[in-house]
């Protein structure tokens, strides 16, 4: 089976019974200021998990494409991907556990033709908050999987989300496949680590919302939240060991072995998967619309990591050219036809490519030196400090192995004890730094990021009132304190232009206007002057919020329902995104 059979049959299976397709939606959740990347199929969704109406309907079904930064290191092994493509089923406040666990079950026995007796799966145990899921091992049990297969475990393994610090979450049932290796030992079972076991799908039952006290609140609606790893089940499927021997990955795999053959170079398989999977999470990153480059923040951080992660492997190898663009010109072909932003984008792909592999290269040489002064300080034999390998790394961007191996062929060795104990301290110190930036999180911001929403919709208005209609949307971004707005548009704007533009925008606010909503065909709303940068290809109904003579956009929403409850509109700052577009950072007042 090739990847399209596969996202096409577990679409079609959904759409069969009453599901709508929905797009994938970007990389980067535009309202969600506690994580970086969209890590699941149901992150753009979460304003209708928490009540607001899907213009589709109650049941949805996609594709979605997904980062997870945190399975990193794990990159290399046999199915850890931190770019994957997640296969997802909703049922917002409509069906529940019983049709969602056998339409799993219909999918993977009858379509896929997995033999019953290689499934296990796992219910949540319970605990003070939530009772055992025994309704889910029933379920399981009336369709013929056997008490034996079904595992029982806690908090840790079996309640998922919320994605970010707060939003929707709640226990699960996840479906493993069992690859038919002997146990490792008595307690050998799902949530063991030895390979035996590999998760395939998750049924979350999301009756909860994770507040920003850490407190659990009931949903208004229960709602079911699904997610398939495609890589893996196409693994499984075509009786493979792992993701890397799919389809997904065997031309460039096979590119770079052709790469290590002309250089007359090698590198340990584990390093090839490595330069493989992430030359793939680094041009869907590159490839979203949302536009991120390489940077010293946020995702444009884990960006800069994974590329200069990969052009480190190729250093290592003794491999100076740049090889990126090549890689990913066979990612672009092999994609494209799926996700047509990536050849959209295509330019700008390898433009940053080539760009952060100077830059990197640079540093690099610059580190070189530094490191080549530091060691000349240390006698034969001796050891450089920890605490200089980390300001190697830390100032000058210098990798610590590189410093290792230069370190060897002096006959001298660097301290990595002191150096991660260095490391530690610092990663310690930003999480610090990052969890107090996302005190509050998005649960007791739910009213001030829909206001804050409604307020973008009003600048948007009002920028191509002054600017003209060739301001467009570029980028959106809303944390509980602030919004931030991109669009496209040449040079600074002037004070008085600024000035206009806040005008408007608490003209409308002043003016109390009704926030309205209709739901109507995509075409309608385009021929009815919406305007919308909306990913609508297999949507047909969609939602236009309109606020009259200020704004009308098509959006999922939610909204203030009135501009007064806006307060008042300041502008706190302009200044340049990327070539060609701009950036406003906004708040509202009491
Ligand atoms: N949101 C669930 C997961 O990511 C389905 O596992």
């Amino acid at each position: 089976m090739t990847a399209n059979e596969l996202r096409t049959m577990y679409v079609n299976f959904f759409m069969e019974r009453g599901h709508k397709e929905i797009a994938s939606a970007s990389l980067l959740p535009e309202n969600d200021p506690t994580v970086l990347f969209t890590t699941a199929g149901m992150h753009p969704l979460v304003p209708y998990l928490l009540g607001e109406k899907h213009p589709a309907g109650k049941r949805l079904t996609d594709v979605q494409k997904c980062i997870r930064t945190e399975d990193i290191d794990e990159v290399g092994d046999d199915t850890h991907c931190t770019f994957f493509e997640m296969l997802g089923n909703w049922s917002l406040g409509d069906y529940f556990k019983q049709e969602s666990i056998s339409m799993s079950f219909e999918f993977l026995t009858k379509y896929l033709n997995i033999p019953m007796e290689r499934l296990a799966v796992t219910v949540f145990e319970g605990d003070e908050l939530v009772p055992a899921d025994e309704e889910a091992a029933n379920i399981w049990k009336s369709l013929g999987i056997m008490e034996e297969q079904i595992y029982r475990y806690g908090r840790k393994e079996n309640w998922w989300g919320p994605a970010g610090q707060t939003g929707p979450c709640g226990p699960d049932t996840e479906i493993f496949y069992d690859m038919g290796k002997p146990k490792c030992g008595p307690d050998c079972g799902p949530a063991c680590h030895c390979g035996k076991y590999v998760e395939i799908w998750n049924n979350v039952f999301m009756q909860f919302n994770k507040e920003a006290d850490g407190s659990f609140m009931e949903l208004k609606q229960k709602n079911v939240d699904t997610g398939m790893g495609l890589e893996r089940v196409l693994t499984i499927f075509n009786g493979k060991t792992n993701v890397y021997d799919t389809e997904l990955f065997q031309p460039i795999m096979n590119r770079l072995e052709e790469i290590l053959k002309e250089e007359d170079k090698e590198l340990t398989i584990r390093e090839k998967r490595i330069i493989c999977e992430h030359m793939r999470a680094i041009i869907f990153i590159l490839g979203d619309p949302m536009k991120i480059v390489p940077s010293n923040t946020e995702q444009g951080y884990i960006l800069r990591r994974l590329i200069r992660r990969v052009i480190r492997l190729f250093k290592k190898a003794d491999i100076s050219q740049n090889y990126l663009c090549e890689l990913s010109e066979v990612l672009i072909d092999q994609y494209g036809e799926v996700y047509p932003e990536l050849h959209e984008n295509s330019e700008f792909i390898l433009e940053q490519l080539q760009k952060e592999h100077i830059l990197f290269t640079k540093t690099l040489d610059e580190g070189l030196k530094k490191a080549q002064k530091y060691l000349e300080q240390v006698e034969k034999g001796g050891v450089l400090s920890g605490e200089l390998t980390f300001k190697l790394y830390d100032t000058y961007g210098f990798p610590v192995e590189f410093s290792a191996e230069l370190a060897q062929e002096q006959g001298k060795t660097v301290d990595m004890e002191g150096f991660y104990k260095k490391f530690e301290e610092h990663q310690k110190r930003s999480r610090q730094g990052a969890a107090g930036k996302f005190a509050g999180g998005l649960a007791d911001a739910n009213i001030q990021t829909a206001r804050l929403h409604t307020a973008t919709h009003l600048l948007n208005g009002a920028l191509r009132k002054v600017l003209g209609e060739e301001v467009y949307q570029r980028g959106s971004n809303i944390t509980a304190e602030r919004l931030r707005f991109d669009f496209s548009f040449s040079r600074k704007l002037t004070k008085e232009e600024l000035e206009q533009v806040s005008q408007i925008v608490n003209e409308a606010i002043e003016k109390k206007m009704e926030v309205q909503m209709e739901e109507m065909p995509l075409k309608e709303a385009y021929n009815n002057g919406a305007i919308g940068v909306f990913a609508s290809k297999y949507q047909d109904m969609v939602k236009v919020y309109t606020i009259p003579g200020y704004s009308k956009e098509i959006c999922g929403g939610p909204h203030a329902k009135n501009t007064e409850e806006l307060g008042s509109f300041r502008i706190l700052k302009e200044e340049a995104s990327s070539a060609g577009v701009r950036r406003i950072k906004a708040v509202i007042e009491d």
